[in-house]
């Protein structure tokens, strides 16, 4: 059985000037143990996609089509109260920024307890207990969860948040840019730690980024996003090594070797498509170097490059490393 499945997941806001389709279209699917990387630029949907997996989208989004299979249970057809004694157990997610949302005033463990109580319904004792093998999971001293996020560094509030994050048991977890306000030795400290929980727990793992270097270390399979879409998903040598997607080259080419200074978020020419226009043809047609007249006509669809390898290009056999 898969774990989940997303598929064809439409998630729209709905704002003053008209339906935004922040996500239109995205399918992927994700394994126990394995871990899939989200790439792409600010704005093209990367959170929203998160959102909605766990349910959490602010009251002006909505999930407007497709389905979430969480071991074939469809999360989008579930009520407020099924949802709600599912996520954090079956789905958890570290939020994009989250290492500052520790309450200043409180200690850390009793934070993560309070957490456990909520959904476990355990004792306090019991749930200090589990606070305590939560830090040592994610390799920091037990006696720490006596601290206040202020005696914490960086690092260690983003730790805490894993922990947090891990309180249920989750089989899936979602790290929705979990690293990126850390310097680069801690970031290394963190995805290590997460690989080795992903691996030990048999958790899947969604990664989410602007940095491709990132997820080729970090992940089996890497999805990259554009304008609410996949336009390529494939395993990370599918990606760097038999590109099939424009898009795709761009981001690569924003990201030298490792050691030289890495431009971020990456800076390709040209903006993203307004989202509330309706788009014909190809959305990346309009800053292409590959673009020709059908493209501008014809969206492309998703077409598979041997494997498990996807594109949606309608040049995607020709795209290659200049
Ligand atoms: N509550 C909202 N109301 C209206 N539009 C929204 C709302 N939240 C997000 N959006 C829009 O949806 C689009 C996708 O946003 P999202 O946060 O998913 O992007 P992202 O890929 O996570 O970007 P980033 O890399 O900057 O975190 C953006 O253009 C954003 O402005
Ligand atoms: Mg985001």
């Amino acid at each position: 059985m898969t774990l989940l499945e997303v598929k064809d997941l439409k998630t729209y806001f709905d704002t003053s000037k008209g339906l935004y389709k922040a996500v239109d279209g995205t399918s992927f699917d994700l394994d126990y143990g394995e871990a899939l990387g989200l790439v792409g630029e600010s704005g093209c949907g990367k959170t929203t996609c998160a959102l909605s997996i766990t349910r959490l989208l602010p009251k002006e989004g909505k999930i407007h089509g497709g389905e979430i299979l969480f071991e074939k249970t469809d999360l989008v057809k579930l009520n407020d109260n099924e949802i709600r004694a599912r996520r954090w157990k079956d789905v958890s997610i570290i939020f994009q920024g989250s290492m500052n949302a520790l309450n200043p005033v409180m200690k850390v463990g009793d934070q993560i307890a309070e957490a456990v109580v909520f959904h476990e319904k355990v004792s306090r004792k019991e749930a200090l207990k589990r606070a305590e093998e939560l830090f040592e999971l994610v390799e920091m001293p037990a006696k720490r969860i006596n601290n206040y996020p202020h005696e914490f560094s960086g690092g260690m509030k983003q730790r805490a948040m894993i922990a947090m994050a891990l309180a249920c048991n989750p089989k899936v977890i979602i790290g929705d840019e979990p690293t990126t306000a850390l310097d680069v030795m801690v970031q290394a400290q963190i995805l290590n730690l997460l690989e080795k929980l992903r691996k030990e727990l048999r958790m899947g793992l969604i990664l989410i980024t602007h940095d491709l270097s990132i997820l080729a270390e970090t992940c089996d399979k890497i999805a990259v996003m554009y304008a609410g879409k996949i336009v390529e998903i494939g395993t990370v040598d599918d990606i760097f090594m038999r590109t099939g997607h424009p898009y795709t080259q761009r981001l690569i080419s924003c990201f030298p070797n490792v050691g030289k200074e890495k431009i971020l978020p990456p800076a390709i020419e040209g903006v993203p498509p307004n989202l509330l226009e309706p788009i014909k043809g190809c959305s990346f047609y309009p800053r292409c170097h590959m673009g020709i007249p059908i493209c501008l006509e014809i969206e492309p669809e998703s077409r598979e490059l041997g494997g498990k390898h996807f594109a949606a290009c309608h040049r995607s056999g020709e795209v290659s490393h200049e």
